[in-house]
């Protein structure tokens, strides 16, 4: 069997948290080999590589301001493009559309209407560039938001990126810290189903999720938390626990899932994604609310061999497609 060389490239943390070792010898016992790009050193020499599966968001983030990242960012995106028979997962342009939370919550709004027909939707946002609150009153009052709100940050990617809250009247929009969506906040029972996408294969995984709250404007303080607090697998917080007699709601259906990813994926053009959806207790639509690159598929035994089947089918397409005769050139 010919050995086939896949280039990871990705934080010491990422690997850590993916146990790159661990799959590393999974690909080695069936003939493909894995080796860690060091982005410092030239790809050159490092390859050739028949796939190269990447995360760089926090080059990405950082080439905004940082010449060192931009030089890292463009050396990577130079070799790619010289290298045109090499697999690059997921594109770049994709992936950077998704560490902007304006044009994350763009594509969601543009998938509830092709998945309208399916019930699934994703809640009405506003994209916030001022801190004027009476501004920002107004914008909300004219897009018809309800209360409460929820407030992120317009970068989706590090430590701040987690850090938001939870506004229930006109009083609070002062916390609105710009740039930030703000979003009408679902009631969904406090469980969150996390999709983890790998090209062809899904796997759904529940998670905590914040708590029901009164609809409508109230007289409450705005309540900051870390969404990390909120839905990781050991998170356990005042803001998730639900009164006993909430009911249960069932899970959405394989359906209607299955449905959703086959969209996001033709339109994000990406085969690494996690897609976080909630159900809303009243009208049990199905609802987006977050798209995010290369997830950590915590709870998902399968992501190894999913993985390591999803590079040896582009590879299978690459050989079928380069077997084909070339268009003629009029
Ligand atoms: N519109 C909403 N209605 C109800 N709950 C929401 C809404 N948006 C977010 N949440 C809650 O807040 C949590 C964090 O939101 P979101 O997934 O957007 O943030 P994140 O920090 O980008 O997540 P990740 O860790 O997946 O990157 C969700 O898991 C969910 O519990
Ligand atoms: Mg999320």
């Amino acid at each position: 069997m010919a050995n086939r060389r896949v280039g990871f490239c990705l934080s010491d943390e990422k690997k850590k948290r993916m146990n790159l070792s661990t799959f590393a010898e999974f690909c080695r016992l069936r003939g493909t080999e894995v080796v860690e790009i060091d982005l410092s050193q030239p790809m050159e020499s490092q390859g050739p590589f028949d796939v190269i599966v990447h995360k760089l968001s926090d080059v990405i983030v950082e080439a905004e301001h940082d010449s060192q990242s931009r030089t890292l960012l463009s050396n990577f995106q130079e070799y790619v493009s010289a290298h045109s028979h090499t697999v690059l997962l997921d594109p770049l342009p994709a992936m950077t559309q998704l560490l902007d939370r304006f044009a994350s919550y763009r594509i969601m709004n543009k998938l509830q209407k092709s998945l309208r027909d399916w019930g699934i939707c994703s809640p009405p946002y506003l994209e916030i560039n001022t801190g004027d609150p009476s501004a920002i009153r107004e914008a909300v009052e004219r897009k018809r938001l309800s209360y409460p709100l929820i407030c992120k940050t317009r970068v989706a990617h590090g430590s701040g990126s987690h850090e938001m809250s939870l506004i229930f009247s006109a009083k609070g929009l002062g916390d609105a810290g710009p740039p930030c969506v703000l979003q009408s906040f679902v009631n969904h029972g406090a469980v969150l189903h996390k999709v983890f996408v790998v090209g062809e294969a899904h796997f759904t995984v529940e998670r905590p999720s914040l708590r029901n709250f009164a609809l409508g404007p109230c007289d409450r303080e705005t309540i900051f938390f870390n969404s990390h607090e909120v839905s990781k697998p050991e998170s356990c917080s005042h803001l998730t626990a639900l009164d006993e007699n909430t009911p249960r709601l069932p899970p959405p259906s394989q359906e209607v899932m299955v449905a959703m990813v086959k969209e996001l994926r033709r339109e994000l053009g990406m085969a690494l994604f996690g897609v976080d959806v909630i159900v809303n207790i009243q009208t049990r639509a199905l609802t987006i609310i977050d798209i995010n690159i290369f997830p950590g598929y915590e709870g998902v035994p399968q992501f190894f061999s999913s993985l390591l089947s999803h590079i040896e089918s582009v590879l299978e397409h690459r050989e079928t497609a380069s077997l084909l005769p070339s268009p003629m050139v009029p």
